[in-house]
């Protein structure tokens, strides 16, 4: 069974939209795309001229970014952050009011959004606090099995925003039961922030698996707006047909290149030991506060705290200029905060105003 069946029929049928720059690649006199022939900024050196549109798949960005997730470059395209990933995929494997996705919540919004956009319903398997928010992970399997209309099932490993892994051999049953069923989506945002291996090693062998990255996180670059989607070359193919055709601008390519070069990995493999420190001084500036009941350490560059009263103690921190993430609206996370591994003065910042707040409760 070929991954077309999983999706959508008309996306199937449909005639891709050619851009001008996918017919004639950049060479030669351009009097194909009603661009100006001159660009009102001087560019730096190498960069693309502003005037002409860029490439639709800047090959070496794609080239670069499989390296470094270690699958071939017809495994890779390149989109405007996970966030656009999401809504391609919801786009192309969910028919209006007929398929559903699967998520498992508490876990990042998005996925619930870009179904909700598309008008697909959302299967959720929630878990539950007090079994750790560990994922339900039979529950997940049966689900599947029980309610045809899941197309795409969204794991996130680790976890937003409980910070927990994927097991492997869950993943692996999941695949296996999955296949010719539905697309397994695991989105990796928070991959590098922890040891286990990334599912990108199994797309070979699985042509409904698909590995969501960003440069966001652990790249320390989320306003560059760059991530992509790892998959089979034929499932690609789909996402192909929906995408923007010039979803990626040229500064932001050229900004993506010079980030991945090699003498900014050293810098980011410190950044990783850097936040992996201060990680640990946050969870002690945590750890044993009275009105912290539960500390949820995770996997991730964030951490989670429950406390009474989260929305006062939430707005006590802004009104000292210090901003968490709470979850007011969320029935699961209601008392729940999530905080984000800051730099050493971030931490001493955070650390001043819950002792301010603890001396005044
Ligand atoms: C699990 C997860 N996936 C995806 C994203 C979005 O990432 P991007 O900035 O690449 O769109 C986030 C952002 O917080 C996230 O937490």
């Amino acid at each position: 069974m070929s991954i077309e069946s999983l999706a959508r029929p008309e996306i199937v049928a449909m005639r891709p939209y050619s851009s001008a720059r996918k017919e004639a690649p950049g060479e030669g006199i351009l009097l194909n795309a009603n661009e100006a022939p001159w660009s009102l900024l001087d560019g730096s050196d190498g960069e693309a001229p502003l005037n002409r549109y860029p490439e639709p798949q800047p090959l070496a960005l794609v080239e670069r970014l499989a390296d470094l997730y270690g699958v071939p470059p017809d495994q890779v395209l390149v989109t405007r952050g996970s966030d656009e990933g999401i809504d391609l995929l919801t786009r192309v494997f969910c028919r209006a009011g007929q398929d559903a996705i699967l998520q498992s919540p508490p876990t990042f919004g998005m996925y619930k959004i870009a179904a909700q956009a598309q008008g697909a319903d959302v299967v959720s398997i929630p878990r539950s606090a007090a079994d750790g928010f560990r994922m339900q992970e039979q529950a997940i399997l049966d689900a599947l099995k029980a309610d045809r209309r899941i197309k795409l099932v969204f794991l996130t490993s680790p976890n937003n925003p409980t910070g927990d892994v994927v097991r492997e051999v869950f993943l692996e049953t999941l695949l296996e039961q999955a296949r010719d069923r539905a697309v397994v989506v695991v989105d990796e945002a928070y991959a590098e922030f922890c040891s286990q291996p990334s599912a990108a090693s199994r797309i070979g062998g699985y042509p409904n698996l698909v590995v969501l990255r960003t440069l966001s996180k652990a790249w320390a670059a989320a306003g560059l707006r760059c991530g992509a989607v790892l998959a089979q070359p034929e499932l690609l193919a789909l996402l192909r047909r929906v995408i923007a055709p010039y979803p990626l601008p040229s500064p932001v390519t050229a900004l993506a290149l010079r980030m991945l070069q090699s003498d900014v990995l050293a810098r980011q493999r410190q950044m990783l030991q850097d936040l992996a420190a201060n990680k640990q001084t946050l969870l002690a500036a945590l750890d044993g506060r009275p009105f912290v009941d539960e500390l949820i350490a995770g996997e991730a560059n964030f951490v989670m705290i429950r406390v009474e009263g989260a929305t006062d103690l939430l707005a006590f921190c802004a009104s000292r200029g210090v901003i968490l993430r709470g979850f007011p609206a969320d029935a699961l996370l209601r008392r729940y905060i999530r905080i984000s591994v800051g730099s050493a003065q971030d931490i001493d910042a955070l650390a001043a105003v819950l002792d301010d707040w603890e001396n005044q409760a």
